[in-house]
């Protein structure tokens, strides 16, 4: 029984250290999100603040391969199903700031200024 609770373990280490190997990393330093026609000013994303499922914001992310940044797909205009990138940034980013601050939970900016900071 032991002998097996070992192995046990033994796989779900292996398994964990694979999975860890095999992510690619988020990059390290502030990402300056902006865009062409921006009116407002630029927003400051800390990948090192977001220690979430990388699916959860790169969400057409293969799974393989470093994810693209968001404006590789939501450009200035709606087009179909695809949001603006205003709209998905707001969506994703405001989103979940303003579900977690209703929650009572510590979160990130919901107001205008505190992420379009001058
Ligand atoms: C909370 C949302 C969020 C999470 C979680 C997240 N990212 Fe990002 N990531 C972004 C945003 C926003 C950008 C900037 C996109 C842009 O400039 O269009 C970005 C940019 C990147 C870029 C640069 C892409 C480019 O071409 O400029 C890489 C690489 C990246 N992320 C990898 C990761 C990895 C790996 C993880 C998981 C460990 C991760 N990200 C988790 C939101 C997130
Ligand atoms: C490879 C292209 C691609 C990339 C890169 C991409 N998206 Fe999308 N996104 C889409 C498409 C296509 C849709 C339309 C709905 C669908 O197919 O999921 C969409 C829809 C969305 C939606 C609306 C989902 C809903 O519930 O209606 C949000 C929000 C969103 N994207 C945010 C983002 C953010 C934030 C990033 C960057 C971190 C990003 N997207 C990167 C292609 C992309
Ligand atoms: C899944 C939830 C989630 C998503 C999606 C998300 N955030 Fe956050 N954000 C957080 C949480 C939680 C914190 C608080 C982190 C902390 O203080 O340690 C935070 C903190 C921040 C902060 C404040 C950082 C600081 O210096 O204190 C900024 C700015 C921010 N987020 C911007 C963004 C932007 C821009 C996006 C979209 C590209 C985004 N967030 C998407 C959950 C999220
Ligand atoms: C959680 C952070 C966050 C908050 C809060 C937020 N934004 Fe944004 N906003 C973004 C991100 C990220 C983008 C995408 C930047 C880009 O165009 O690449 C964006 C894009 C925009 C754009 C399109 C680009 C431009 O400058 O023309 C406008 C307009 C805008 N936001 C206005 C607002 C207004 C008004 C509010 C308050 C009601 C607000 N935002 C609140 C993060 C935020």
């Amino acid at each position: 029984m032991k002998k097996i609770f070992a192995m046990l373990v033994a796989v779900a280490f292996l398994a964990a250290a694979g999975f860890v190997y095999a992510m690619p990393k988020a990059p390290a330093e502030a990402i300056v999100v902006k865009s062409a026609k921006m009116k407002k000013p630029p927003v400051t994303f800390e990948h090192s603040k977001h220690k979430f499922d990388c699916a959860k914001c790169h969400h057409k992310w293969d799974h393989k391969g470093e994810p693209k940044g968001c404006e590789s797909c939501h450009k200035d205009k709606k087009d179909g199903k695809k949001l603006s990138i205003k709209d998905a940034a707001h969506k994703t980013c405001r989103g979940c700031h303003r579900g977690m601050k209703k929650a009572g939970k510590k979160t990130g900016p919901t107001k205008c200024s505190a992420c379009h900071k001058k």
